[in-house]
Parts: C-alpha cells; structure tokens; sequence
C-alpha cells in the first residue's frame, strides 16, 4: 500500500526520531548527533549514531541506515505499512488510505503550494518596481537591511488585484486555486475574486522545509487591521505553524537556544541583530504543537512577549499550557521586556546587548506563574495566602510527568514555608490520581461514577487493542467487565474478546482493521484509540512499553474490583436485619480491605 508522500513527511516530522531510538538504544548526545551501542551488532564501542537534524539513523558497524521508519521496521521485525501504521498511532495521526481521493488531494495540495510560491515571488518582485518605492522606504526606515528583506522574502502587495491574477493566470494557475490557497477572495457583489492583501508589506510564512504556504501582509500606513494573514488553507494550519522556524533552526542548534517573540517584525529585527535563532508565535496562542517543534530543537526555548499587558497575559497563559507536557529536560522560560516595549523595539533602542540581558535574566516557570499569582491574589490575608497556595498547588498538581510534578510541589511547598511561615504538608496538597488511572477518585454521585466507570473501560479497551497480548492475557476479567450502558463499547468488547478466543495473531493493526470491519465498530474503535481516552489513561497509548500498560490495566481492574466489592457491601450493609446477612458484611468488608491494601503497592 503507497501512502501519500505528504502524509509520510508529516509523519518523519511528528514523531521524533531520537525517542523511537531511546526505546530501544541508550543514546548520548555528541553535539548534533547522538551515539549508542549498536542494536544490531554486538559493540562494545558505539558506532550507532542518529542525526536528529537530517531525521536518520546510520550504523558503522552494520552498516545499517535508514529514518525513523526504517529503524522501526528493523527493529521490530515490522513491514514498511506497519511501521508506518504504528508510528502514526503514536502520534495521533489519521494514516490516509490510499485512494484516488486521496492522490487527488496530494496534487491539490502541490497546486497550492506552486501557487503560494509563485505569488510569493510576484510580491518579491513587485516590492523592487517603482510602485512599491513606499514599502522598500517603510522598511528601510524601520531599519532593515536589504539581506534581511530578501533573507526573509519580503515582498509588497500592490493595491490592486489585477496585477497578481495576471501574473499567476500566466503561471497556469486556475482562480479558483488562488483562492483555495488563500491568495484571492470571492466577495459578495464583485465579480473577480479580489487579492486578499492589498497595499500591503508581506511576509511570507513557510513551513518547516522553508516553502511559503501562507502570508502575513502590515498596513503601510493606518488601515485597520494593523496585520492581515491570508486564511488557513489546507496547507496552512495556524497552531502548528512558527514564524522564521526553516531559517532559525540551523542557529538555533548552534547556539541551543530559541527566542520566541509575538510578532512578524520582531522577528525579523532580532534575526538581524544576531539572533537568529528567533521565532514568532505570529499572534495566536503559543500551543502546544509549535511548544513540541521547539522541544526537538532545544531544551529550554525562551519566550519574549511584549512587555504590555497583553504580552503578559499570553506568557501566563503559555506557562499554563506548557505545565502539563513538561518533561525532566524539557521546559521554557520567559524573558520580561521593560516598559511596554516589544524585542524589535528594545533591540533598536538599546541595543543586542539589552534583548541578551533579558534574555539572560529569563524566568522559570514556577517563577512566573508564583509571581503572576501573587499579582492576581495579593496575598497578604490568610484567606488570600489560602488561596494562593490552592491555585498554584493546583497548577503544580496538572504537571503530567512525575518526576517534574514533585519537584514543582516540593519547590512550592518549600516558598510557602519560607515566605508565610506555614508547612502544608503534602497531604494537603489536592492528590493526584495516581498516573495509570484515568480520571480520578473525587466525582461523587451515581452518574459520574458511571462516567468514570467508562473511562476506564475505554483506557482498558485501548490498551488491549493496541497490545493484543493483554487481551488475552486479561480474557477474564474483560469477560466480567460491566459496561452499563454504553451498548457499542460492550460489542466493542465482545468482539476484543471475541480475537482473543480465536487467538488472531498479536499484531495491533491487523487487530484494529479486523475490529473496524468485522462488526462495523469503526466510530467506536476511534472514540477508544483517541487522545481524549490516553490523556486519561496514559498506560493505553499505542507507544507505551507492553509492561507499563499492562500495569496501568491491572491498576485499572484492581479499582474496579475494589468499588464492585464496595457497592455490594454498601448493598448488603442496608438490608441487612439477621445474623445471617451479618455474617455477609463481615466478609465483604474484609474483601474491601483485602483488595484496598491490594492496590496500595
Ligand atoms: P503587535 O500589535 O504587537 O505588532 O502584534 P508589532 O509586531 O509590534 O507590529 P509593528 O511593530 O507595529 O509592525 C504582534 C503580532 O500579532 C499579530 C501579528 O502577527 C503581529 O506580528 N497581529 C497583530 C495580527 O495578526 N493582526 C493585528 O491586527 C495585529
Ligand atoms: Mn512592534
């Protein structure tokens, strides 16, 4: 089966090649590359080597070479669609079947991006003729260079559409692809479709590879808005995208460092003051997949928002959003700009050595999210210290990764003490539900017990399917597993039951197709093997190691075996009225206590 070529490169981009790696070789990091014993001959000295940079794998003692597919397949035996399959799964990626469809998209795709490119030159182009004199003198005067605007393809949108259709109807390109690609659009009451950035200095925005897929154009002048960006497309997804990312990756492994600044200009200002490992966030919300893009090319990427207020608030909101995917290594910091100042101004006024100083002084964390805090609370009762205290145990209690979660509460406890002279210990610490189950103990009520019941039946089905072993290995407790009422997880479970029975083989994909087909669960299989269920129940995900699910899934059933005795109990205890039923308490209270030291290992 041929996967669309597109798919397979945002696949090698998603999945980080170093991490597959680590699970199977104990790497070391040697500048760009990493080394480690070879997994495919005996060494003593290490001569595997992966280049997370270029996305491949070479082997001097073997000879071995390869991506992060080829490794797969090498390492667990797999087919090329398997390890394509597998490595999709872990990554949260649809696999597109090949279909005409599907090819049909992949052209169209390609004719965007021919179109982009070409309208990219064009504005390249126009901003050198006379009429765009006004945009080359607004730039010059906001002091760029000319390598700066042609390094960054800068380019001007003249103030009429005729220009560029022509050009690109030159080009062979159809209208109605120019507005697919964002570059026209069709308004009410005109009849041609109408540039989309007109009179405009434009950036253009690339992908990782460097193509432009999209443009950001500022007013010369005082037209609202101040920056226009052509619409998403199918080529262009906002929260994925960085700005400046393709020419600030190669400095910014140089230098393990990455600024992260709000806008285009600022950017572009720093690039030319030396810091070319700079980045914008182009306005939107850091999220968390342009947070990962910069995790695979530092540690530590350092956030620059303007020094106003809205600057400020984007930093919390970010260091909130970041909170849960920090990992021991991976994190970021925020750098605080004077006065109101944004890194393009501060950079022109005082200076490289201004913007290195902030930089240099760049906060934590914890550091930022206790001093917002304490602006936000003011923390000068006890009532407010309270709360205080609450909010950011809280925030410390939403880290996912362990080993970061403790050091943040043991970091936060250990203020508290010194700056209100108070010892929370930590059982006063809102209690995490422990990592391999979903959800957590704290919803009361019959109906959310029932929600959460199914949490776990979905974390369990989860885990089974993408580790067929388990499945058999826990026939029986599945074949007890109560489902209430969610009728097309329990056929869901019969057909899981149903593989094992027939001993189909152990190969998750083949399980998952079988399973989709055979009882037409195709919707059900999704909403089990879904983000939505591994954020609650982690253990599932399709990439954790065999034995760690296993132990998430026997958690899992532990618990339930545990509220199932406590719901009998609770039953027996209010019609109890003779000896008898007694009796019965007594034994079931001793299988309650029996099953709740059982889990406490
Ligand atoms: P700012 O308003 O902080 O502008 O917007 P700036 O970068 O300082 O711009 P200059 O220096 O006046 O040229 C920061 C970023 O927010 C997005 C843009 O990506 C901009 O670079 N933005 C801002 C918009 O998308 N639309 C707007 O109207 C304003
Ligand atoms: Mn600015």
């Amino acid at each position: 089966m041929a996967f669309p070529p597109e798919f397979l490169e945002q696949l090698r981009e998603r999945v980080s090649l170093v991490d597959v790696v680590s699970h199977h070789v104990k790497l070391q990091r040697r500048g760009r590359e990493f080394v480690g014993l070879s997994p495919f001959k005996q060494e003593r000295t290490p001569s595997f080597t992966v280049v997370p940079d270029k996305g491949f794998f070479h082997c001097f003692s073997s000879g071995e070479h390869g991506d992060v597919i080829g490794f797969l397949m090498r390492m667990e035996g797999l087919s090329f669609p398997e390890a394509v399959e597998k490595l999709a799964q872990a990554a949260g990626l649809e696999v597109p079947r090949d279909s005409p469809e599907a090819a049909a998209q992949a052209r169209r795709r390609r004719g965007l991006l021919e179109a982009v490119e070409a309208a990219a030159a064009f504005y390249e182009r126009q901003l050198r003729l006379p009429a765009g004199r006004r945009a080359m003198d607004y730039l010059r005067g906001r002091g760029l260079d000319d390598n700066t605007i042609t390094g960054f393809r800068i380019g001007y949108a003249p103030g009429d559409s005729a220009a560029l259709m022509q050009a690109l109807k030159r080009g062979g390109f159809e209208a109605e692809t120019l507005v697919e690609a964002g570059l026209f659009r069709q308004r009410e009451h005109e009849e041609e479709p109408g540039a989309s950035l007109r009179n405009r200095v434009v950036f253009p925005i690339t992908d990782r590879r460097g193509r432009p897929i999209a443009f950001g154009g500022r007013t010369l002048g005082d037209a609202q808005p101040k920056y226009l960006n052509t619409p998403e497309t199918p080529v262009f997804r906002k929260g994925e995208v960085l700005y400046g990312l393709a020419q600030a990756r190669d400095a910014a492994w140089r230098a393990k460092e990455v600024i992260v600044v709000e806008g285009y200009m600022d950017a572009i200002a720093l690039s030319q003051a030396g810091f070319a490992h700079t980045v914008a966030s182009l306005g939107t919300a850091f999220g968390e997949n342009q947070l990962r893009a910069l995790w695979r090319l530092v540690d530590e990427p350092v956030l620059c928002f303007d020094g106003d207020e809205a600057g400020q608030r984007a930093a919390r909101r970010a260091a909130e959003r970041a909170l849960p995917l920090l990992a021991p290594g991976k994190s970021l910091r925020f750098a605080r700009l004077p006065d109101e100042r944004d890194p393009d101004d501060l950079v022109r006024q005082d200076g490289a050595a201004a913007l290195r100083a902030v930089v240099e002084r760049a906060q934590s964390p914890v550091d930022l999210l206790w001093s917002s805090e304490a602006e936000a609370v003011r923390p000068d009762s006890p009532d407010r210290r309270a709360r205080f205290s609450r909010n950011l145990l809280a925030l410390a209690s939403g880290v996912r990764d362990e080993t970061v979660r403790r050091y943040y509460e043991a970091e936060i406890l250990s203020r508290l003490r010194e700056q209100f002279g108070v010892n929370l210990r930590p059982e006063t610490v809102a209690r995490r539900p422990s990592p391999f189950l979903p959800g957590g103990g704290r919803e009361r009520g019959e109906a959310q017990a029932a929600r959460l019941r199914e949490r776990w039946v979905r974390g369990v089905l989860a885990a089974t399917i993408n580790h067929p072993a388990l499945a058999l290995e826990f026939a029986q407790e599945l074949a007890e597993l109560d489902c209430d009422s969610a009728a097309p997880l329990d056929r869901l479970r019969h057909e899981i039951l149903g593989l094992a029975a027939g001993g189909e083989g152990v190969d998750p994909a083949g399980w998952r197709a079988h399973l989709e087909e055979s009882a037409s669960l195709s919707n059900t299989v999704r909403g089990v093997l879904c983000e939505a269920v591994y954020s609650l129940a982690p253990f599932a995900r399709p990439a954790v190691a065999e034995a760690d699910a296993r132990k998430g899934v026997e958690q899992v059933f532990a618990e339930y075996r545990r509220k199932a005795a406590e719901r009998d109990l609770k039953a027996a205890a209010e019609s109890a009225d003779d000896k008898e039923s007694l009796e019965r308490i007594t034994a079931q209270t001793e299988e309650v206590r029996r099953l709740r030291t059982g889990d406490a290992m």
